[in-house]
């Protein structure tokens, strides 16, 4: 699809295309997944529509909170019309139970609760493996100003507080999640990417006991298999709460 517009830029999940409005691109998503910065590889036939589908609905709530993003509507279920961005290379990812790299990096033992949500900023820099920085090495690197990294932090604990509750009433817990967030024509810091669980990792509360059950891109990481069938139950909870 998308032939007769110009591809942007490919990324490991999703294609940006030109549009005929060039404050605005088509950002299409693949059924590709990768981990471990790509050294793990596999397609999900349907993947890149559940994700474009999920992102969308989340989008418009944090959008009725007032949240600035680029999402302006869905073309169709893989594909969404967004504002252009000029993307930040930073990953900010907020944690409000301890799992995954946190884990891996410190003592601190999976699936603890913190009473206070932690924020991570990585490098977005594949060459690099996408490390952990410091907000002085933000500040060293020039990437952005002190300001906007304030307000990108006040952004995303916002983002947090809806985005928690939104998850609570389909029962699923919000453990963290990664945001990208990029400057549009006029300079305003917007939320990009996608929210998926791609990107987020949510915990089935439907539980009588204490068992993880991930519905998100850890059963990929995991080998947990049931990728799809997972991604499918919360698009399915997402309509049926909407
Ligand atoms: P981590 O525990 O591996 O650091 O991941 C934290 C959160 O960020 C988790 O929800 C998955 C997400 N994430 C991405 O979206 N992209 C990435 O490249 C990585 C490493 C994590
Ligand atoms: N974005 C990561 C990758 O490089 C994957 C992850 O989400 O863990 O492949």
């Amino acid at each position: 699809m998308n032939t007769k517009y110009e591809l942007l830029y490919e990324g490991k999940a999703k294609k940006v295309f030109a549009h005929n409005d060039l404050d605005k691109v088509k950002i299409e998503f693949k059924d590709d997944a990768t981990a471990f910065n790509a050294l793990k590889k596999e397609k999900f036939e349907g993947k890149g529509k559940l994700n474009c589908l999920i992102s969308a609905r989340i989008f418009e709530t944090l959008i009725k909170n007032n949240i600035p993003t680029h999402f302006i509507e869905l073309e169709n279920e893989n594909t969404m019309i967004a504002k252009k961005i000029k993307v930040i290379p930073l990953e900010i990812v907020l944690r409000n139970t301890a799992y995954g790299s946190l884990c891996k990096q410190t003592t601190i033992k999976p699936g603890t609760f913190l009473s206070k949500p932690l924020i991570d900023f990585y490098l977005k820099d594949d060459e690099l493996n996408d490390p952990l920085i410091t907000k002085d090495r933000i500040e060293l690197m020039n990437i952005i100003s002190s300001d906007d990294l304030e307000l990108i932090i006040n952004l995303t604990l916002k983002i947090n507080v809806i985005l928690k509750n939104f998850f609570k009433n389909i029962q699923l817990k919000l453990v963290d999640f990664k945001l990208e967030f990029g400057y549009d024509s006029e300079n305003n810091i917007l939320l990009g990417d996608e929210i998926s669980p791609d990107n987020c990792r949510l915990w089935d509360l439907n539980q009588t006991n204490d068992t993880i059950i991930s519905l998100d891109k850890d059963r990929f990481r995991n080998d947990l298999g049931g990728l799809i069938e997972a991604y499918s139950e919360i698009n399915r909870r997402i309509n049926a709460f909407l």
